[in-house]
């Protein structure tokens, strides 16, 4: 090993806050590390195996039955892997399901861009008659609310709802699972899957890419009802089609083998944290100790989400101007708090709180705020 790597190994890790790619548990990388050179003693890595063999179809399904005995997932859906991350599910979405109406739900950039997807597929529409994409509801361009049940408007005979249960760039998040009785309901989870308990069964379809609390990129969490399933536009490409990775075991093509490997350990170390009512309950505590210190802040950290449309994964905040801004990241960065910066289409400050961040991390960050605040506060 160089001088060099030997250096790297024995830095200490930062406190990662960066809004995905993100921090994964350490738990779970040291036991990727371990078992990275010979997986289960076989004398290869999990990435170095076929896709076919039965070492790796357990690890499938040792993925697939986390996913579902975590979050309570019916007999009456299927758990699949898919590629080409969550930007894929908003093609492919109406690709499956759109016949004549759908509707989105828009409060913020992800559900913007899910309905603008969906528009385009419209276009592509060879029939005679395009089918309709309308929104249910709106909340630009500010996308600091989010609305009450009663404020969401659409045709309960349409194909499906759309809408974005966290919204990743914005942060605002649905405190309630969106109940539509008569119409399939489907929702982008990207940012808050697994982040606390929510009801499965109101849904037809989640997707989530695993990046910031499942896993690493490139791989994305579809649970999909059975029934809906069966609505599946029957003349796509394998790959563009729901139903194929539902009959193939997710694996149509070669799968992102490392990637469902490492969702199966996060549903290990999960489990091992007390399951999604324990990791709620923190995550609810994190944000709570964050937005505390921007509401008795005076004015200085100012959140962009009114305060009822709060996300517990994306604390959006701005400070009294772009060089406090700069600076509050530069000296964060000094203490070990990285990807604090927002998101380039809205500036200001982001601090994501997905599951492996710790109470400890977020006390730290906390305490560096206050101290920022005192010293640069000029009322
Ligand atoms: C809520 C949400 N939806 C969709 C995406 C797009 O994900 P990907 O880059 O995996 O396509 C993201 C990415 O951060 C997101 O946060």
């Amino acid at each position: 090993m160089t001088q060099k790597n030997k250096a790297m190994q024995n830095m200490e890790r930062i406190l990662n806050f960066s809004a995905g790619p993100s921090a994964l548990p350490l738990e779970v990388l040291e036991r990727a590390k371990e078992e990275m050179l010979s997986f289960n003693g076989i004398g290869a890595s999990v990435m170095e195996i076929s896709h076919r063999s039965k070492t790796f179809l357990q690890v499938l399904e040792k993925a697939k039955g986390g996913i579902r005995e975590i979050m309570n997932v019916p007999d009456d859906y299927e758990v699949l892997f898919l590629s080409g991350g969550a930007s894929l599910q908003f093609a492919m979405v109406p690709m499956n399901f759109l016949r004549k109406k759908a509707y989105y739900v828009v409060t913020g950039a992800w559900s913007l861009k899910a309905m603008k997807e969906a528009e385009k597929i419209k276009e592509s529409h060879c029939g005679n008659s395009k089918p309709e994409v309308l929104k249910a509801y709106s909340s630009e361009p500010d996308f600091s609310v989010i609305p009450l049940p009663t404020e969401i408007q659409f045709d309960e005979g349409c194909d499906y709802v759309h809408y974005c249960s966290n919204e990743t760039i914005d942060g605002v998040e649905f405190d309630y699972d969106l109940n539509a009785d008569k119409t399939p309901v489907v929702c982008d989870a990207s940012s808050c899957i697994m982040s606390k308990r929510i009801d499965v069964s109101k849904y037809s379809m989640i997707y989530a890419g695993a990046q910031k609390n499942l896993g690493p990129s490139g791989i994305t969490v579809v649970i999909v009802k059975k029934e809906f399933l069966e609505l599946c536009n029957p003349k796509l490409p394998t790959l563009l089609s729901y139903r194929s990775f539902a009959e193939n075991n997710s694996m149509p093509n070669t799968p992102n083998t490392w990637g469902i490997y490492l969702i199966g350990l996060v549903c290990d170390w999960i489990r091992e944290k007390g399951g999604l009512e324990v990791i709620g309950r923190i995550n609810a505590e994190k944000a709570r100790l964050i937005y505390e210190e921007i509401d008795r802040s005076d004015g200085f950290y100012r959140g962009r989400a009114k305060p009822e449309a709060r996300s517990r994964m994306n604390v959006t905040f701005t400070l009294p101007s772009k060089e406090l801004e700069e600076k509050f990241c530069t000296e964060a960065k000094k203490l070990g708090m990285d990807g604090l910066k927002g998101h380039r289409s809205v500036g200001g400050i982001r601090v994501s709180l997905y599951n492996a961040i710790t109470l400890e991390a977020v006390a730290r960050l906390v305490e560096f705020m206050r101290d920022f605040r005192v010293k640069n506060h000029k009322p």
